[in-house]
């Protein structure tokens, strides 16, 4: 095959061989600059050997050997795929910005079914350069395998959808992030060095090592603590907007209640007693959270540990301070919907939550694999968690996620609800 003329195909004659009718816009980003990889490392991959190392260490069982083989002999032997190929794997993993995939082609046209194998595959591209990341960062081989097990449930989540094996798009960009982030699933638990880039900020105090955490300047609650993306979402009267004052003596503002809503308790305190432990910059460990379920509280405490010591041994040069996430997991409505006995309920509890501003849909993909606002009439019923949180919305809530953090200090008191257990706090 001619590498230069197939370097030189266009984003439209690529298209125009899928038989799509798409936009070209997000397509032909970076689309030169593609160009000029040199697609060995491509080629490479795309042999058997490669690319079903790969698919072990993705988790995945030779069942999908066959579609695997069938389309990355499908891809070596058309140009437009090639070059399709070859600008994804440039385009999501070596950018030198994240440019995530929008109206790329399905491939169904030109592959049948095989339209989202091309694109696991992809995903499993990925594996070499996130084993040569880990390796350089001498990250053992274990916590490397079972990181790039995240491809097994992406195929789970294509296969819910539609059916057949493959990778959605839409998971793609994510994928970049394992590549040159420190970011590494350690038990149940994905966890990624990162600063904090939020604004609320947390204080413990000296002696006591009690926590309360302020609400960031400005911020408008409603009359139950709840924050809302849409200005509609408030009532015309009721609520109040946070202050928030930090001298060099004292601080003082609104407090947020750890169950995950705003509070009118406002508090002075001073800095010789109180020490800022979480605003902004402060290295945390961002949480995500794989699909797979089983998330018990005892599975949750163990990877805590020993993501806690895993750090702290690998960049003992940028100590982690806490853990923090936001996602639908951390929606304080969960505790009104969900029984006492369900473990994110349990996980929550120990956690301090957050409010974050409710759009009326937030991450409710990861549990319906449905886009757009809630659809009481088509939305799946099929799991208890996805009656609960439809059954609790039917009655006219509006559902928003939440945030959450956990100080890694803490880490010997997860099971104690440390945070919940010292609200309202004894400041006056
Ligand atoms: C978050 C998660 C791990 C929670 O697991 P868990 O509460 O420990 O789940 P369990 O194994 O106890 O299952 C409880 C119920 O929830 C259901 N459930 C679990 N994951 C589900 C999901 N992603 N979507 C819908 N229902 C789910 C189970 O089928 C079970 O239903 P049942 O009672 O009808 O049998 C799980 O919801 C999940 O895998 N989510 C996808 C990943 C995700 O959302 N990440 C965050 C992105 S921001």
């Amino acid at each position: 095959m001619n590498f230069s003329s197939i370097a030189s195909l266009k984003p439209e004659q690529v298209l125009n061989a899928s038989n799509e009718d798409l936009p070209l816009d997000n397509l032909e980003i970076y689309w030169q600059e593609s160009a000029s990889h040199d697609p060995s490392e491509i080629l490479g991959f795309l042999e058997p050997s490669q690319w079903r190392e790969a698919r072990e260490w993705g988790d995945i069982d030779d069942d999908l050997d066959e579609d695997l083989s069938r389309t990355a002999l499908r891809i070596k032997q058309s140009p437009e795929l090639l070059r399709l190929f070859w600008h994804c794997y440039w385009r999501i993993y070596l950018a030198p910005e994240p440019a995530p995939p929008s109206d790329w082609p399905t491939l169904t046209r030109i592959l049948g079914d095989d339209g989202g194998i091309f694109y696991l595959l992809v995903s499993l591209a990925a594996i070499p350069l996130i084993r040569k990341w880990h390796k350089d960062l001498g990250i053992p081989e274990e916590i490397t395998r079972h990181t790039a097990g995240q491809v097994f449930w992406r195929v789970h989540v294509h296969e819910s959808i539609h059916g057949r094996p493959g990778v959605e798009k839409g998971q793609l960009g994510w994928i970049r992030h394992y590549t040159r982030e420190r970011y590494f699933r350690i038990g149940r638990l994905e966890y990624w060095l990162a600063p904090y880039k939020w604004s609320e900020r947390a204080f413990r105090h000296r002696e006591t090592r009690e926590v309360v955490t302020f609400a960031a300047e400005g911020t408008r609650f409603d009359s139950d603590g709840r924050i809302f993306s849409d200005p509609e979402n408030y009532e015309e009267d009721g609520g109040w907007k946070s202050t928030y004052l930090r001298t060099r003596e004292h601080v003082e503002g609104y407090l947020l209640d750890p169950d995950g809503y705003g509070s009118t308790k406002q508090v002075r305190l001073p800095l010789e007693n109180w020490e800022c432990i979480l605003e902004e910059d402060v290295m945390t460990l961002q949480l995500h959270i794989p699909f797979g379920g089983g998330m018990t509280p005892e599975a949750c405490r163990e990877s805590i540990h020993m993501a806690k010591s895993f750090f702290k041994k690998h960049f003992p040069g940028e100590p982690a301070v806490a853990i923090t996430c936001g996602s639908w997991i951390f929606s304080p409505q969960l505790q009104k919907c969900l029984p006492e006995s369900s473990n994110l309920v349990a996980f929550q509890r120990e956690l301090f939550l957050v409010p974050s501003a409710a759009n009326g849909a937030d991450g409710l993909w990861f549990v319906y694999l449905r886009r757009g606002q809630p659809d009481f009439e088509t939305w799946p019923r099929r799991t208890s968690v996805q009656r609960a949180i439809l059954e609790y919305l039917e009655k006219g809530h509006i559902w928003g996620a939440g945030r959450m953090f956990f100080l890694l200090d803490d880490a010997d008191r997860f099971g104690k609800q440390v945070y919940r257990s010292t609200w309202p706090p004894t400041v006056p």
